[in-house]
């Protein structure tokens, strides 16, 4: 059984007492949830105070990005040891936002994947195709390139300890989800991959998270399909009701 896991990506939001606030009033909403892995991955500036709100909580702590070398002089960025420090267990690696405006490629989003994993870190792994790419049916073979070149040379991996978030990127942010359908059909295919890589009873532990303008109202249903066992939430994480609602689902 895939327990379900939902995160909040907060983005670039939230100053860190505004960040206190939020998570402070989640915890609150969330408090009798059992079933759900709850995650919050603020900005790295609102980590230290959202650990403290979260401390003795059922919600866990994750980052939006990390570097890929362990350290060195790397000037602006951040390490994993940092994020362990700060109390992450997970780490958002590859949003098509940092593929979009900073130019990762699948090359070095594996190379962050390695190194998250190296660390002790969970990687939730971002893959999606643009609104084009659907267009034009290249769905399928982006998924598959970004699966297979993301996951290179990673030979076998503890189920628990990857993430996947299925996240179109046409449905990011524009109130436009994928309906229930077209994700669950990537969901499989994305599960298919792994089946691929890492053999079926593998890839049936691995949990695929969808994201994409998920809000209260449209969360049960993507959650009802069989192979979409999470949500990756962006704006209606910003709430703490509506964050506490998608979490309820
Ligand atoms: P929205 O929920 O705002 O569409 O954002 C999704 C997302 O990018 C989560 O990582």
């Amino acid at each position: 059984m895939r327990k379900p896991i939902i995160a909040g990506n907060w983005k670039m939001y939230k100053t860190g007492s505004e960040a206190k606030t939020l998570a402070a009033g989640i915890v609150e909403k969330v408090q009798k949830v059992q079933e759900v892995q709850i995650v919050l991955c603020p900005p790295f500036t609102a980590l230290g105070a959202v650990a403290e709100a979260i401390k003795g909580s059922n919600i866990e702590l994750g980052a939006q990005n990390c570097h890929f070398e362990d350290k060195g002089a790397f000037t602006g960025e951040i390490s994993t040891a940092f994020l362990i420090d700060a109390g992450c267990k997970y780490v958002i690696i590859g949003h098509s936002e940092r593929r979009q405006y900073f130019a990762e490629d699948d090359a070095l989003i594996n190379k962050k994947i390695k190194r998250a994993q190296a660390s002790g870190l969970i990687p939730i792994f971002c893959i999606g195709e643009t609104l084009l790419e659907r267009q034009k049916e290249q769905t399928f073979d982006v998924l598959r390139r970004q699966v297979l070149h993301g996951l290179q040379e990673i030979s076998a991996t503890d189920p628990e300890r990857l993430i996947i978030a299925y996240e179109p990127v046409w449905a990011i942010g524009t109130g436009v989800t994928a309906t229930k359908e077209q994700a669950q059909e990537a969901h499989r295919y994305i599960r298919d991959l792994l089946a691929g890589l890492w053999g079926s009873e593998t890839a049936e532990r691995i949990r695929i998270q969808y994201g994409g303008s998920v809000k209260p109202d449209n969360v049960a249903e993507l959650m009802a399909q069989d192979d979409i066992d999470g949500a990756l939430v962006g704006g209606a994480s910003l709430d703490a009701d509506s964050f506490a609602k998608i979490v309820g689902f």
